[in-house]
């Protein structure tokens, strides 16, 4: 969270390069480019990454990613390495350091819409920012519901409200939706004020969690204007004309720089819209590059 954070910062700063994510859309799936550089630290690299909702039934992770680092001062390969768990815990962290700034105080309940892969690492993250009494998970499999409270018990003991209906998990403080979904899960009806949402799934063209009605009574911060445009929760309604991307309050680094408010008062809903960036990768596999130096871990790889 503290890597993650810092790189915000350094976006909403201006002190970060990081071109848009392209695509390639296949049948099944599609797979990501994304290179960045921190320019105060010197850290540059991309990562590939895949997302094929499908993968689960034939044993396989949703998401998959390989990340390489480079040398800012020469561009020779530094590392490569895997970076599917880096991903999750990338992103969770991104959630941790959202909900930290953008709940409200005294915030113990949870919710999941979507019990995968994502929402194990978010709900680590929020049990390090927030005192969760509560969490209710909810997901269109009763199973992966019992897995979730299964491999999240050891994280965070409290009270599991385990459900298929969305509404139920939509009973708290702040919620965290990480589907693959392309319609609308979370009605606007359901989310009383005050509550503070991690958007979290909708990182791709077409996809979409959250009700429009819903963003236009929030306050919405994003993690990058143009990805979220393109890609982000905000992505469809903006096509649609049903949500305006001048209603959009700003990026997540700019109100970690200080450089706009996060949550105003205790009735307002507050929303992040997160796509995941490049910045979050790089700035996390140096914490792991370096700390693999330092330890003597890895394998020496002739590159050239
Ligand atoms: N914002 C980011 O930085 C970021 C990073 C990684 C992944 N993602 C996105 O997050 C989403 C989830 O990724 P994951 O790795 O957790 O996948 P996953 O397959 O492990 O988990 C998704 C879960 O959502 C559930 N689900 C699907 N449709 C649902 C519905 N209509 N109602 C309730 N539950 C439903 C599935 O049953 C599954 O348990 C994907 O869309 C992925 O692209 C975003």
């Amino acid at each position: 969270m503290q890597a993650v954070e810092e790189a915000f910062r350094e976006h909403g700063l201006g002190r970060a390069q990081m071109p848009p994510k392209s695509y390639l859309y296949y049948p099944q799936g599609d797979l990501r480019t994304m290179p960045a550089y921190l320019e105060g630290r010197g850290s540059t690299g991309v990562k590939i990454v895949n997302v094929h909702p499908g993968n689960p039934e034939v044993g396989l992770p949703t998401v998959m990613a390989l990340m390489v680092l480079n040398s800012s001062s020469t561009g020779a390969p530094l590392a490569a390495m895997g970076a599917t768990y880096l991903t999750a815990m990338r992103t969770g962290a991104a959630g941790g350091v959202a909900a930290r700034l953008l709940s409200r105080p005294g915030s113990r309940v949870a919710g999941f819409v979507g019990a995968g892969a994502q929402a194990r690492t978010q709900l680590l993250a929020l049990s390090r920012v927030l005192k969760l009494e509560t969490v209710r998970v909810a997901d269109v499999s009763m199973q992966r519901c019992r897995d979730f409270e299964r491999e999240c018990r050891p994280i965070l003991d409290c009270e599991y409200v385990l459900t298929t209906d969305i509404q139920e998990a939509c009973r708290c403080d702040v919620l965290v939706t990480t589907t693959p979904s392309r319609t609308p899960l979370v009605r606007s009806e359901w989310i009383e004020d005050g509550t503070h949402i991690n958007a979290i799934g909708a990182d791709a063209k077409g996809k979409e969690e959250l009700e429009a009605a819903l963003l236009c009574r929030s306050r919405v911060v994003v993690d990058d204007m143009v990805q979220a445009v393109h890609s982000g929760e905000v992505n469809v309604p903006i096509s649609q004309g049903t949500y305006l991307q001048s209603q959009i309050h700003g990026q997540i680094g700019e109100v970690v720089a200080g450089k706009i408010s996060g949550r105003e008062d205790d009735r307002e809903i507050t929303i992040f819209d997160s796509t995941g960036l490049a910045i979050q990768d790089v700035a996390t596999a140096t914490v792991v590059y370096e700390k693999a130096r330092k330890s003597g871990r890895g394998t020496a790889l002739k590159f050239m």
